[in-house]
């Protein structure tokens, strides 16, 4: 049996870096969904397409020629042979994506475009580590197993800091605050981690490492 393991939570618990690393240790390949939402966002401001005209982001998102590694040792995203693998992670597209994250249109279309990608990576490695929002609930409920990675306010918005200012000091900290919290209230239409859903392990990174979370997310796994 495949070996499928679904990571969910919010901005900066991290689901990226520790589903990376479990990855590459357990030699299964790695989805990054919200590289998808991501993606889809980059081209529609590269195209002018208007964030707030649900039917036309909804055709970008059907009609969009992506192409993304899932290799955990190199993650990177294309979009019509352009690599995006950094325009992605501007803060540009991470205040905007949540406009197409909610879009009702666009979730079932990368949904099912993320279910047919889970299989054929764990055809080819014999498993799956695939992080997101709703992996867990909605994409993969059916995973072998299911995390929901959380981490303090606090501690996600140093390790956010420290990723794009270089420092978890006060004003870096203050400077990230806004971004970070308004995405999380403005994804919380399509994720709540409140709670953990029934079956969904429940892993608090606050006061780990890197490492640490990794142990932690591959002791789950071992059960
Ligand atoms: P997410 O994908 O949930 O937004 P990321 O993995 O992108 O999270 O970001 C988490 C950042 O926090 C990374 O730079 C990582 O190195 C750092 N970090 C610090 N401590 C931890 C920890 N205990 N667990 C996971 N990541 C941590
Ligand atoms: O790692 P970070 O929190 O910065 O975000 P991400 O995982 O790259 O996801 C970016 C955005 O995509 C999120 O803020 C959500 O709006 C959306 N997303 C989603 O709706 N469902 C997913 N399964 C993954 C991401």
């Amino acid at each position: 049996e495949p070996l499928t393991i679904a990571i969910d939570g919010p901005s900066g618990s991290g689901k990226s870096s520790v589903a990376r690393a479990v990855a590459q240790r357990l030699g299964v390949g790695y989805l990054d969904t919200g590289a998808m939402y991501r993606a889809v966002t980059w081209w529609c401001l590269e195209r002018g397409v208007d964030l707030a005209d649900t039917a036309a982001v909804a055709e970008a998102a059907r009609s969009l020629p992506l192409e993304q590694s899932t290799d955990p040792s190199s993650p990177a995203v294309s979009v019509g042979g352009t690599d995006v693998t950094e325009a992605i992670r501007t803060s540009e597209v991470s205040t905007a994506v949540s406009a197409v994250a909610t879009n009702r249109e666009v979730r079932p279309v990368l949904q099912a475009l993320q279910r047919d990608l889970m299989a054929r990576i764990s055809d080819a490695t014999g498993g799956v580590v695939a992080e997101g929002r709703d992996i867990t609930t909605v994409v993969a409920p059916d995973a072998r197993v299911r995390i929901l990675l959380t981490a303090s306010e606090e501690a996600r918005l140093r390790r956010r800091s420290t990723e794009l200012h270089g420092s978890a000091d006060a004003a870096a900290v203050e400077a990230t605050r806004d971004q970070v919290l308004r995405r999380d209230r403005q994804d919380s239409t399509v994720s709540q981690f409140e709670d953990a859903a029934e079956g969904v392990v429940l892993v608090d990174t606050s006061d780990l490492t890197l490492e640490g979370s990794i142990e932690a997310v591959l002791d789950v796994v071992a059960g």
